[in-house]
């Protein structure tokens, strides 16, 4: 696997590519990489010729400079995990090659970038879509490979990628879990013993409420009840707990669609966010 810091050097290999008739694929990354990162590696390999695999911690989607500051880089970690899937580059471009001098454009999604994770941190899906468009142009990439974790953030791409006619198509998938249920952040790291005993219980309570609303009960009821438990087992303020309609993101009073469960909690200072399918009654 090549390490890649520029666009130059890395529009020189992807032509290589194009000429020889060869696909490829990119995962979006900032880095930190763990079992879930390399879930979409694996399957990127799988589906296409080439890989790219971009690390860049992007400035303009943390609305808070101490998340930014506190961002774990790790590059030649990250580098080593990457090895054993046969990934062709690892490209990591710095803030100039992303951002030159007197950059002025935003990328802006409205609609699904609304609410959950856009309401509580303002800007943020603006600087994720202007920076995967990017990244889709740069590394020209037939297929992009986007966690289901980050339910919101993969919608915002889809629906950008159809309405700027980007040729990239977006693949979801499947959110990794730890054997408790947790589901693998690199935030997971920043929790102490304790707060890491506690974490698993937000998938349990997910877990429960989808049940429950499947079953046709309200979601302002059911989801009432899930903060309760949440509160119970220790965990800190909820940013928010809400049904949400797959894949508008529309708010939803009962399951009666093909819908998610979305979760966004404070524990230990750190912000934790999971997403459950709910399959309607
Ligand atoms: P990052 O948080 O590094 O995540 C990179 C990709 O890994 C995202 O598509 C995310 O959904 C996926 N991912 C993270 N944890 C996962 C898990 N437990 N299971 C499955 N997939 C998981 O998301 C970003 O970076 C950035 O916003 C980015 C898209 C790179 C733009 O800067």
């Amino acid at each position: 696997m090549k390490i890649i810091r520029t666009k130059a050097d890395l529009r020189a290999l992807t032509e290589s590519w194009r000429r020889a008739g060869e696909t490829i694929g990119v995962v979006p990354t900032m880095g930190a990489l763990h079992a879930g990162h390399l879930s979409l590696v694996e399957r990127a390999c799988a589906e296409n010729d080439r890989v790219i695999v971009t690390l860049f911690v992007n400035p303009k989607q943390f609305n808070n400079p101490e998340d930014l500051a506190k961002y774990p880089r790790t590059e030649d970690s990250d580098a080593e995990k990457l090895t054993p899937y046969g990934a062709d580059i690892l490209y990591v471009p710095d803030g100039a090659q992303m951002y030159p001098e007197g950059f002025a454009t935003t990328v802006s999604v409205t609609g699904v970038s609304e609410g959950l994770c856009g309401g509580a941190r303002p800007g943020h899906f603006d600087g994720v879509a202007t920076v995967v468009t990017k990244l889709f142009l740069q590394t020209d990439a037939d297929r992009a490979y986007f966690g289901e974790k980050d339910y919101q953030q993969l919608q915002v791409v889809t629906r950008l990628a159809l309405d700027l006619d980007l040729k990239t198509r977006i693949v979801g998938c499947p959110t990794v879990r730890e054997d408790d249920g947790l589901a693998m952040s690199s935030r997971n790291l920043r929790l102490d013993d304790s707060a890491r005993a506690t974490a698993p219980v937000i998938g349990r309570v997910l877990d429960r409420a989808a049940a429950s609303m499947s079953a046709g009960q309200p979601a302002e009821e059911t989801l009432a009840r899930a903060r309760e438990d949440l509160a119970r087992a220790g965990m800190g303020e909820v940013d928010y707990l809400e049904l949400r309609g797959d894949p508008d993101l529309k708010l939803m009073t009962h399951a009666d669609r093909p819908a998610r469960l979305f979760l966004a909690a404070w524990l230990d200072g750190v912000r934790l966010i999971d997403n459950v399918a709910v399959a309607p009654y």
